[in-house]
């Protein structure tokens, strides 16, 4: 094998290493700061749920029960839950893909049930009480999202409506005639609240960065390679095949009175130059060896 061809072949597998590895590396950092930034737009989301949570419960409810009487039943205006969920839901049309769901083992409302991933996290916060968040990816209908989930404990005035239907208020049975959301334990985690935001146009955004980062180091190794052959050619693959033949030359007799000149100030030009003192001295010792003869 040619050296050029040596040359090629180590310098085409570092040129690969190196690309991929960087591109490797570029990855997973975008991949993190994917994450960590769709951790905070979750937050964000989840922050200002639980403040119209809040807000309702502290301002709305209070007044609202106040102006319409003790007994009245105006979720709209004093469930907590309700309220996040319908300001949810216009977020939602608003921000494509953004989601924020309060999944529920047993809901009131059938479209707040958990799905099977939901319910594997509920299950999870039950399980172990202390974990106060979980966090991560999930693939939801061959989409990507990140999501943060908070669980939601059953606590002992919840069950004024959430405790057995017989005793809820009567406008809450009337509204909601499905069988959903009672008889559910104090203590319990019944349900997640849990942010969605969507990776895909991101994901595909980092995956066409990794294209364009991988091609372009490719086209680089190939432009050293093209280069590399095309000094090797001329600097040493040229020099070193013309003395092959002059070897050859002399070793058959011709050419011993060309000069043969470095003229250049590098090794090869060094062989050129001890080539050529080697070719005087053989020319003297035959000269030598002929006068010996007459
Ligand atoms: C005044 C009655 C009332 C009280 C008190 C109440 N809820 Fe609810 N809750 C509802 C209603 C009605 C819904 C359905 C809201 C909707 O349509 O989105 C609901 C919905 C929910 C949901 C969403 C899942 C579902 O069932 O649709 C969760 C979770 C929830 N409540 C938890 C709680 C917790 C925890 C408490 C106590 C801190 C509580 N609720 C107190 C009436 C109540």
């Amino acid at each position: 094998m040619s050296i050029r061809v040596k040359i090629m072949i180590i310098l085409l597998v570092i040129g690969v290493i190196t690309s991929a590895s960087i591109t490797g590396y570029n990855y997973m950092e975008a991949q993190n700061r994917v994450f960590e930034d769709a951790y905070v737009k979750a937050e964000l989301i989840s922050s200002f749920a639980m403040a119209s949570r809040e807000y309702t419960k502290k301002t709305m409810r209070p007044l609202a029960t106040q102006l319409a009487g003790e007994e009245s039943f105006h979720p709209e205006l004093m469930a907590g839950f309700y309220v996040v969920r319908s300001i949810a839901d216009i977020f939602a049309e608003n921000q494509k893909g953004y989601t924020f769901k309060q999944a529920t083992l047993d809901p009131i409302l059938p479209e707040n049930k958990s799905d099977a991933q939901e319910t594997e996290i509920i299950n999870y916060f039950n399980a172990n009480r202390k974990t106060k968040i979980q966090k991560g990816i999930m693939n939801k209908n061959g989409q990507e999202f990140f999501y943060v989930a908070r669980p939601v404990v059953n606590k002992v005035g919840c069950n004024r409506c959430h405790g057995r239907r017989e005793d809820a208020p009567k406008e809450q049975l009337a509204k909601y005639p499905n069988s959903g959301g009672y008889n559910w334990r104090v203590g319990d985690v019944v349900a997640t609240m849990i942010t969605y935001v969507p990776l895909d146009a991101t994901l595909a955004r980092m995956n066409t960065t990794a294209m364009k980062t991988i091609s372009a180091g490719l086209a680089s190794v190939a432009l050293l390679m093209l280069v590399t052959w095309y000094v090797m050619s001329k600097l040493v693959v040229k020099p070193l095949v013309h003395l092959t033949e002059l070897a050859g030359d002399m070793s058959r007799g011709r050419g011993l009175d060309q000069e043969i000149s470095g003229a250049r100030n590098d090794e090869i030009g060094a062989l050129c130059d001890s080539f050529n003192r080697m070719r005087k001295s053989v020319v003297n010792l035959i000269k030598i060896v002929k006068q010996k003869g007459d």
